[in-house]
């Protein structure tokens, strides 16, 4: 028996918290890879040194060289740069494509079994070209986005209805920016659908709308709201802990139903794209995507955030990555 092996590509700041939270929750031996001389090498040892004092028997290294992930079971991609003042989008696009071919090239040539998970963004795009170029199944390459903008969501409901998180269940579709589909007739709080309580907190019905309208709006905005607080960064933490999430599923074989960045064919009429949606992650990826019966609304929601992934894989096309 081996410990499975996870490879985490780019050691910034949420590489750092998926190699901890790898380690506490003993998920397998990690090796960070980055471009930085020594400071994936300096984070993995920090961290490991600490295996004592929080009991886990994992071990983790850093390295800057492709050759060290291999024999990885599953590839965590953060690389990635962000956008810095006066950069155009796609000056960014451009970047961040250059950087995910080459790390795509790394894993096809040296994980070539793995399993791969992408955050780095725009990620939809992203995704897309990690399949691209590696020619993995899509049922091995998928992105994370999905499960934190519902953790969001969730929470915000949550706080607004002063119950515990744990009994919220509420999804977000789509692309992972501003056109992403907080689907509301579906949040529940165990069961009990969430306008509904709103609608008896405040014996309003309009209220209710107005109270939501804004919990959905803050969910859209929710990376921008974190960047406008941190000044120096976008959020790292529940990004961290939500890809942690998809990778337990994926090690343990959990059939959790998750929300990721999924290759569709045909579901929810979209066809050859990547798209966020909720799918079954267990022992072989993206065993199943789950598909829901969307109203009107909801249904012209979802076309107008395809319109915006397919805008950004036009993008991609025109600066020559696609
Ligand atoms: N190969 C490997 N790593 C790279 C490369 C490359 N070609 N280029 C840059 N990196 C590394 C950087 O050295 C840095 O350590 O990627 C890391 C990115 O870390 P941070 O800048 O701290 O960014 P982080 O907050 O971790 O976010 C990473 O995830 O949510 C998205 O929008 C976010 O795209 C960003 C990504």
């Amino acid at each position: 028996f081996k410990r499975p092996k996870i490879a985490l590509i780019g050691g910034g700041q949420i590489g750092g918290v998926l190699a901890q939270l790898s380690a506490l929750r003993e998920l397998g031996d990690v090796v960070m890879f980055d471009i930085v001389e020594d400071m994936p090498q300096g984070k993995t040892l920090d961290i490991g040194e600490a295996s004592r004092v929080d009991g886990f028997d994992i071990e983790l290294k850093g390295t800057n060289e492709y050759k060290g992930i291999e024999g990885s079971d599953v590839v965590i991609v953060t690389a990635g740069l962000p956008r810095k003042p006066g950069m155009s989008r796609d000056d960014l696009l451009t970047k961040n494509a250059g950087i995910m071919k080459q790390v795509a090239e790394g894993i096809r040539d040296y994980a070539p079994d793995s399993y791969v998970i992408v955050i780095s963004n725009p990620l939809d795009a992203m995704v897309t070209l990690m399949k691209e170029v590696t020619g993995f199944p899509t049922n091995r390459v998928f992105g994370q986005a999905g499960v934190l903008d519902s953790s969001r969501f969730s929470s915000f409901i949550a706080w607004e209805l002063g119950v515990s998180v744990k009994d919220v269940n509420a999804l977000v579709l789509g692309g992972h920016g501003d056109t992403m589909v907080p689907l509301v007739r579906y949040a529940n709080v165990n069961g009990a659908p969430v306008m509904e309580l709103l609608e008896r907190k405040y014996g309003d019905a309009n209220k209710a709308k107005e109270v939501m309208d804004a919990i959905v709006e803050r969910t859209r905005k929710a990376g921008g709201e974190v960047v406008g607080l941190l000044k120096t960064g976008s959020a790292f933490y529940s990004p961290a802990s939500a890809a942690i999430a998809m990778t337990e599923a994926l090690l343990r074989d959990q059939k959790r139903v998750l929300p990721v960045c999924a290759f569709l064919q045909g579901e929810y009429n979209v066809n050859d794209m990547y798209l966020g949606v909720p799918a079954i992650i267990g022992g072989d990826g993206v065993e199943k995507v789950v598909e829901l019966s969307l109203n009107e609304e909801e249904g012209k929601m979802l076309d107008n955030s395809v319109e915006a992934v397919k805008k950004l894989l036009e993008d991609m096309k025109r600066l020559g990555f696609l």
